[in-house]
């Protein structure tokens, strides 16, 4: 399972990076926005910083709303970096620029995904990466997770190369519950990764054998 980190804050990406798991980002205009990145030229050379912090993929997303729009600034945003990925809208003319994209060799994340039918339109269209949102799903009662497993299925059924980008991770379990059903990447916040690592018997466990060495080395 690839681990991308959910922000455009540029300290939370050299941490991810430097705890040495990290695969890639994703950003959205409301994170840029988070950051008080404003601008056409501050958010393309934001972009960049964030490519020079990780070596994975960068998920960058256009605004444009129309087919031409979304291909002029997909073209700009896949020539910032070899590491970006054009994030495009999961709307009608989203799909025809996917599939665009798909045909010139740009790679693109399909994002604002909450159904197995767009999932599967998305991967017909040539996506390399789907987004569904399972933390928002969850947040009107609806499975997220389900959804994860549906979309699983259907890719696997007919060997769709897709892979399942598991977004709007809100917590730890969620990492876990998207690696149980074979999520190919979770992108979330820096906390949702770092909660992998605790546990309080390996607290407790450590100090007892720093104790026990400090009684036997004093
Ligand atoms: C995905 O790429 C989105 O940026 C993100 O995961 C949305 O998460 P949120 O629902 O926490 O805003």
């Amino acid at each position: 399972m690839k681990f991308f980190i959910d922000t455009a804050n540029l300290d939370q990406i050299k941490e991810a990076q430097a705890l040495g798991v990290l695969d890639g980002v994703t950003t959205n205009p409301s994170l840029m926005a988070k950051e008080g990145i404003t601008g056409k030229d501050n958010i393309l050379k934001h972009y960049v910083n964030i490519c020079n912090i990780v070596e994975g993929d960068v998920s960058a997303e256009v605004v444009a709303t129309d087919l031409d729009g979304m291909i002029r600034e997909g073209e700009e945003l896949a020539d910032l970096h070899e590491q970006i990925v054009v994030k495009i809208p999961m709307i009608k003319d989203g799909v025809k620029a996917l599939k665009y994209f798909s045909d010139k060799g740009i790679r693109t994340n399909c994002t604002l995904v909450f159904s197995a039918g767009q999932a599967l339109l998305a991967a017909k269209a040539g996506a390399t990466y789907v987004s569904p949102f399972l933390g928002r799903l969850d947040d009107i009662s609806t499975d997220g997770l389900n959804l994860i497993s549906e979309i699983r299925l259907i890719y696997d059924n007919y060997d769709f190369e897709t892979q399942i980008l598991a977004a709007s991770i809100r917590h730890t379990m969620h990492v876990i519950d998207c690696a149980k059903i074979g999520a190919d990447v979770m992108t979330g916040p820096l906390s949702s990764i770092e909660g992998l690592l605790k546990h309080p018997l390996t607290d407790i466990g450590l100090q007892q054998f720093l104790a026990d060495y400090r009684k036997g080395n004093s």
